[in-house]
């Protein structure tokens, strides 16, 4: 599909046909999401892939929303609050695969430890939201995929951390930060309403 019509085509779905993803298609969604850029290649998105009857039955009482776990497949995504130490050295990678190039980032010359150690003492909050916003964008690439691949997500977030954290035993380095059913979808929702573009638009200068 041409960029356009996917990013034209995808929607929310909200009720998925019981048909099963393949395996192929769903290691294609992640796929996707590890080429999404991010704040000094940082990479700090993390999956869990729920599919088997069980976990769907127990993602259930995660989330009060019904078509999560009606999806054959959901993925959890989550952050990797540990990935800011490595910051440093994914740094280091840039630069060594050039590229920062004829910019001042190439001469940059504080120490991968020193670097991490810094970023280390930002505001808990701050890095979250930091990692967070670098989750989005991996999202969105799954997202993306799947419309591609004729695949119905939903991005999710409500639902109950600890109760999800506790289902499928997730280090405390880790925090969800979305569920995304994926599945074929089984409804044909016309594009949802948006702002018109002078709306969002502020300006040209
Ligand atoms: C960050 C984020 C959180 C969302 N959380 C939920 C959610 O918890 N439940 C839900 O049904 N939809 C959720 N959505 C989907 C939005 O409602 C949806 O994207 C929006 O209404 C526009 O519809 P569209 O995606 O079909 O274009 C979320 C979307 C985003 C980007």
């Amino acid at each position: 599909m041409e960029l356009q019509q996917v990013v034209e085509n995808r929607r929310s779905i909200r009720k998925f046909k019981s048909d099963s993803v393949s395996e192929k298609h769903i290691h294609e969604l992640i796929e996707a999401a590890r080429l999404a850029p991010s704040g000094t290649n940082l990479q700090p998105t993390r999956y869990i892939i729920i599919k088997s009857e069980e976990a769907r039955e127990q993602l259930k009482g995660c989330t009060p929303l019904p078509f999560v776990s009606q999806a054959p497949v959901t993925i959890v995504a989550l952050i990797d609050k540990q990935s800011v130490m490595s910051q440093g050295n994914r740094m280091k990678e840039l630069r060594e695969a050039e590229a920062f190039v004829d910019t001042p980032l190439d001469k940059a010359n504080e120490s991968s430890e020193d670097y991490s150690k810094r970023r280390a003492t930002l505001d808990e909050n701050a890095i979250k939201a930091y990692l967070t916003l670098n989750a989005a964008i991996a999202i969105d690439h799954i997202t993306l995929k799947a419309t591609d691949l004729g695949l119905g997500t939903c991005w999710v977030m409500m639902f109950d951390k600890e109760k999800l954290h506790s289902m499928l035993n997730i280090d405390d380095r880790y925090e969800a930060v979305a569920l995304i059913p994926v599945g074929y979808p089984d409804q044909d929702p016309a594009q949802r309403p948006r702002l018109q573009l002078e709306e969002i638009l502020l300006k040209e200068v």
